[in-house]
């Protein structure tokens, strides 16, 4: 069979799972298999469709992972996948050196939706390339080499970006780095007052830290960066990979605090999911670099036509929804809920926290993280634990779940509790045990 008609070809979901696993195990990744089977996360996503996903069995689960941010405007959503099959009726790529019509407007629209005076984009496809660019340009732009980076910090495993990503497991088996980053507690505004100097190039930090343990930066500590890189003549980066395109209930996450970076870092949501593409977007100061070095920050498959297309379709379409507002209003509800299950379970939860639906609960230890993965599972409802923290669950659903959805996560998530902390699961509220979802039939185009 042509590998074409093995995607698309109606198959037994039972044989075909077999075969991607042994595939997964012999070609791909073998530790990962066993260990996303062990945390119930060995999913193998076929249909999706606005919160949910549906794995090849045909059973419906609600993302709340959505690749730590990527699908804020709904799994697979319709209107923009027409939008790329248009584009692809008439497009290709495009040359990455001529003028592309698509970058131009996308870079616009980007001035016009970002805070303050960052106006210039430079286009990458993944979160680490474009904090890469932002330190290359803050290094450029300053002649100075020191980066303060955040314990606790997660900025992609690539080159300039790697050292900045604050956990040694990524980069102990890769020195000698990249020098020049110096790391301080996050939310430690005395820790930042010592280490910004005239040596600083940039700070670079999350609004909040998604892989960090969903930890919100405090006002005092934003504002601090803001005013210490002004006095030491340095640029303040803010990656938001994570936070942007109205994940945290604004369309970006800084305007929560009324702080506007030199540089900004925007990857996973803008383009919806349909399509690889991120910036890093700065003012006309920093552009000045690019007088004088003007192609020494290139890439082939940064901005292509496709890209910006689609990005342009999704930042419209979450403009026109009030994806913003209606991620707050979600969020809050999502939150007024995790604090009534904190109520219900104290021993199983330490803290709930987050901003619009970027939300984390903590656990009192590590182990509950991966089990509670497991139970939710049973439970129709996908979540992880963070990188940088795994005793911290993070729920980053969809930005287009409705109050009932809402409703359903926090009820997988008071069974998940309740059955690690008795060992068994809740009695239903009618006496049986609850009913496997329903399973779908399977459609295959
Ligand atoms: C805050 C943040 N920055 C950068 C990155 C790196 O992005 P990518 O994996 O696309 O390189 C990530 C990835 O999760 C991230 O969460």
């Amino acid at each position: 069979m042509g590998l074409l008609e093995w995607w698309f070809e109606q198959r037994d979901p039972g044989l075909l799972r077999g075969e991607i696993e042994a595939a997964y195990r012999d070609y791909v990744h073998p530790f990962g298999l066993r260990m996303l089977k062990a945390a119930g996360l060995d999913i193998i996503e076929d249909r999706r469709e606005g919160p949910y996903v549906w794995d090849l069995s045909g059973e419906r689960f609600i993302d709340c992972v959505t690749g730590a941010g990527i699908f804020n405007v709904g799994r697979r959503n319709p209107e923009l996948a027409e939008v790329l099959k248009r584009a692809l009726d008439r497009f290709d790529l495009g040359g990455w050196i001529s003028l592309v019509r698509g970058r131009a407007e996308l870079a616009r629209k980007l001035a016009q939706i970002t805070p303050g005076r960052l106006q210039y984009s430079i286009f990458c496809c993944g979160g680490g390339e474009a904090v890469e660019v932002g330190i290359k340009l803050a290094r450029g732009h300053t002649g100075r080499s020191e980066i303060v980076c955040m314990e606790g910090g997660y900025h992609g495993v690539t080159g300039f970006a790697l050292p900045a990503t604050g956990r040694e497991v990524y980069s102990q088996p890769f020195g000698p780095l990249v020098p020049g980053y110096v790391r301080v507690p996050f939310n430690n505004v005395g820790a930042l007052e010592q280490a910004v100097n005239e040596r600083t190039a940039a700070v670079l930090l999350e609004p909040v830290q998604g892989e960090g343990g969903i930890r919100p930066a405090s006002k005092e500590f934003l504002h601090a960066a803001r005013r210490l890189c002004d006095e030491a003549g340095a640029l303040l980066i803010l990656d938001e990979v994570q936070t942007g395109f109205c994940r945290t209930g604004k369309f970006f996450c800084c305007e929560h605090y009324g702080v506007v970076p030199d540089i900004l870092i925007l990857a996973k949501g803008m383009s919806g999911g349909l399509y690889p593409i991120s910036a890093a977007v700065f003012t006309p100061e920093v552009a000045d670099f690019l007088v004088t070095h003007p192609f020494v920050i290139v890439n082939s498959f940064g901005g292509t036509t496709l890209a910006c297309i689609t990005a342009m379709a999704a930042i419209e379409y979450m403009e026109r929804e009030d994806l913003a507002g209606h991620a707050a209003r979600m969020g809050d509800l999502l939150l007024a809920g995790l604090s009534d299950l904190r109520g219900r379970h104290p021993d199983m939860i330490s803290e709930v926290r987050g901003k619009g639906l970027m939300l984390g609960i903590e656990f009192p230890e590590e182990s509950i993280g991966p089990r509670m993965s497991v139970e939710l599972r049973k439970r129709g409802v996908i979540a992880i634990y963070t990188f940088n923290n795994p005793r911290v669950m993070r729920l980053m659903p969809t930005l287009v779940i409705d109050e009932q959805v809402v409703n359903q996560v926090l009820e997988a998530l008071d069974g998940a509790l309740y059955a690690l902390g008795h060992g068994y699961s809740k009695p239903s509220a009618q006496g049986h045990p609850r009913r496997r979802p329903r399973r779908r039939p399977r459609r295959r185009s």
